[in-house]
């Protein structure tokens, strides 16, 4: 292959464009091939034929595996990099050298219409499950593409809208997961996002796609724009953004071409944006002999059954017996919704439905449809013909949820609420039926209010790729133990999430005007009680929690070592959920963050020791004066918690801590001074003797009410006691200290 540096100027620049919606452009000369990129992230949609079009419609078919909502209730890495592996797998015999996901954005609201997209809430399980997918496809050497690099939160105007956010909230909450994965999984791509960061694009952003992502996480691949996010081609390429696609037909590199010509821009930077965009093509190769669609239907299924969430099972109504009378209620049992709309749908292999699998199971079971996925047909009608089954049954097991209208990307949700006439029918089948079973199907979560103390048992599928409808039948019936956790809240008021007031923003702007309080961070910081918590989920037996012992394993690290014994009488999995809360340094800290988790199989009787490992990390704050990762020196308490709301031990660890010798200026306030752990005694020492007999007794007062005036405006008008001159020697004093 040809350094593609040495090729012509206009040759080298056509390799920073597609030709195409979906590829690169051949460079004959140079020895490089086209290189498809695709979605992705829970299958390959890749198109039929022309690449020219967008090709929403047609592409050939796939496995529908679960999408990211329904793996990061897996709490499960081994779920995320299996879908990772059969992706990859599907897609080199498809002849796609790059699956475009994972999507690692944080679900800011539960609004976001592509939340189904996003695995989490919280940073760190998103960014485990991330880093496990990420390798799992690329060992299979099809190359990922982390989106959307960053701060792509909601759908609502995602093309122009500044995600106005203070850098703590960035560095602790919507960048880790990338982080994490570029630095652990070593992705082919990162793929940017199509909004603001703070008033600049995504897309030429230099401080995001250089100078964070390349200079500090050692990112080596390629920056692709979002589909059409390239607003100007010559600002992207200088900020950092190597590929831009789809094709616009060569004008964005026409622009190029004349900047460089014109002494704007830097052919170096072409240079290094076209070899990278090169390096893409030792993916290419040739489709392997197709992929065994029966045996990744099967695994669709067993990883489906691993994310469902079991959120209450009052009386242990679930699972049903074999011979239970069954009423199935609603229309989701037969036309089932397993994935999200937009440019993840795939065009699966096949599409199991619930009533099917269920009936193989319990043939005698009834069925009515409860309501109509359009519309049509009388609602009363339909209600009425589900509560007579109901009545007939000894459980009625009612599929509710978003239809595809519902949610989907390219715009957000505006309520939690589930259509009217499904929770009259809820309602109207719990008061017929014995017991009741909802079963829910959403990409976001759905309010539960105003029928969930009607009925027994709740289980979240969320959306479960295309064997979510035999995964379903397999927990209702036992033959899988449910064992999902929520990795998102779910509230009783729309109200009391934390983006409440600003999302999705107004006149260009989303301000994250909540911080680092994100989902259960707030939630369990102004103790405002939800329907329930993040990281809730029950299984089919009963696990208890002891011998919690954790060490400081120094470096201001921990290890975290703690038993589970499975005291019920079935087989579960179990997620062990370990937390750490403080009030340590000199930022508000959430009232607690998860830190580290493991999901262990347990068989009735058995007790796991595991052991956990929390770095450093695990207890910094992003200090923004820093502009770095602090330990503050304190108490950090260590808790293992069976949800974000509910702990079940803890042990609290003093940590030594960073020294931080803080930067002081004349602008710094008075407090800052006498606080500063080098100059602060020295200055307290020159203070008191300056002052008169007996005011010395005053100072720890009169510090308070001078505290926070800046130390320029102190010294003047009270300058008898600091002369300017020992000022400066001090300021001299403080950043010889911080230096050294
Ligand atoms: C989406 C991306 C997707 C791309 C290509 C965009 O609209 O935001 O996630 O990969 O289209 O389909």
């Amino acid at each position: 292959m040809t350094d593609p540096a040495d090729l012509p100027l206009e040759r080298k620049a056509m390799l920073l464009s597609g030709q195409d919606f979906w590829s690169t452009p051949a460079v004959e000369e140079a020895g490089l091939p086209s290189v498809v990129l695709t979605d992705g992230p829970h299958g390959v949609r890749r198109q039929a034929d022309d690449f020219d079009r967008i090709g929403l419609l047609q592409s050939l078919p796939a496995t529908c595996f679960p999408p990211a909502v329904a793996v990061g209730s897996s709490w499960d890495p081994d779920v995320a990099e299996r879908v990772g592996a059969a992706v990859g797998r599907e897609a080199r015999a498809l002849g796609v050298p790059v699956v475009l996901g994972p999507g690692v954005n944080i679900k800011r609201s539960p609004l976001c219409g592509r939340n189904f997209e996003y695995y989490s809430e919280d940073p760190l399980l998103t960014g485990v499950l991330g880093a496990a997918h990420v390798p799992g496809q690329q060992a299979q050497g099809v190359g990922a593409s982390v989106k959307h690099f960053a701060a792509n939160n909601q759908e609502t105007q995602r093309m122009q809208v500044s995600a106005d956010v203070d850098e703590r909230s960035l560095r602790e909450i919507y960048l880790p997961a990338f982080e994490r994965i570029v630095t652990s999984a070593r992705p082919a791509t990162v793929m940017c996002a199509y909004n603001r960061v703070n008033g600049v694009y995504a897309s030429q952003d230099r401080w995001l796609l250089t100078e964070v992502l390349r200079e500090q996480w050692g990112f080596e691949g390629v920056v692709v724009s979002d589909w059409g996010a390239v607003d100007d081609r010559v600002a992207a390429l200088a900020a950092g953004l190597d590929l831009q696609m789809p094709g616009d037909s060569g004008a964005g590199n026409r622009r190029v071409v004349e900047a460089v010509r014109a002494g704007d821009l830097d052919e170096a930077l072409v240079d290094r944006s076209a070899r990278r965009v090169a390096a893409l093509a030792d993916l290419v190769a040739e489709p392997t002999d197709g992929f065994d669609a029966d045996a990744h239907h099967t695994l669709a299924r067993e990883l489906a059954a691993q994310c469902a969430v079991l959120l209450r099972n009052d009386g242990a109504v679930l699972p049903l017996a074999p011979g239970t009378r069954v009423a199935v209620v609603g229309e989701f049992a037969r036309t089932p919704r397993y994935q999200g709309g937009g440019s993840s749908h795939v065009n699966a292999t096949r599409v199991d439905d619930a009533l099917t699998a269920l009936r193989a199971a319990l043939p005698a079971l009834s069925f009515a449809p409860g309501f109509s996925l359009d519309g049509s047909g009388d609602a009363a009608a339909l209600r009425e013909e589900a509560v007579a089954a109901a009545g007939d049954a000894e459980v009625a097991v009612v599929f509710a949820g978003l239809a595809e209208d519902d949610e989907s990307e390219g715009f957000d949700r505006t309520t939690l609420d589930l259509p009217a006439v499904q929770v009259e029918l809820i309602r109207a089948v719990a008061r017929a039926a014995p017991r009741t079973v909802v079963v829910l199907s959403s990409g976001g979560v759905v309010s539960l209010e105003g029928w969930h103390d009607d009925v027994d048992a709740v289980l979240a599928g969320f959306l479960l790729g295309q064997a979510g409808g035999s995964a379903l039948a397999d927990l209702l019936t036992g033959a899988v133990s449910p064992s999902g956790r929520l990795a998102e809240s779910i509230p009783l008021r729309l109200e009391d999430t934390p983006s409440f007031l600003t999302f999705p923003g107004e006149q260009g702007h989303v301000r994250y005007g909540e911080g680092v309080m994100v989902g259960y961070r707030h939630h369990c910081t102004v103790g405002r009680p939800v329907r329930y918590p993040f990281g809730h989920g029950l299984g089919y037996t009963t696990v208890e929690t002891s011998g919690l012992r954790v060490a400081v394993t120094g470096d201001d690290a921990a290890s975290v070592s703690v038993t589970v014994t499975n005291t019920g009488e079935r087989a579960g999995r179990h997620v062990v959920q370990v937390y750490v809360a403080t009030t340590a340094g000199p930022v508000r800290r959430p009232a607690r963050e998860l830190r580290a988790f493991t999901k262990v199989p347990l068989e009735p009787g058995e007790s796991r020791t595991v052991e956990l490992a929390l770095d450093r990390r695990a207890f910094a704050h992003w200090d923004v004066r820093e502009s770095g990762w602090v330990v503050a020196p304190g108490q950090y308490t260590v808790q293992v918690c069976a949800n974000a709301a509910e702990v079940l031990a803890e042990e609290r660890v003093t940590l030594t801590g960073d020294t931080v010798v803080p930067e002081l200026t004349l602008g710094s306030s008075v407090a800052e001074w006498f606080e500063h752990p080098v100059v602060g005694p020295q200055l307290l020492e020159g203070f008191l003797a300056a002052l008169p007999d007996g005011a010395a007794e005053m100072h720890a007062g009169m510090l308070q009410m001078i505290g926070s005036m800046p130390m320029r405006r102190f010294a003047a008008d009270f300058g008898a006691a600091i002369p300017p001159a020992e000022l400066d020697r001090l300021v001299a004093v403080a950043r010889a200290a911080r230096a050294g």
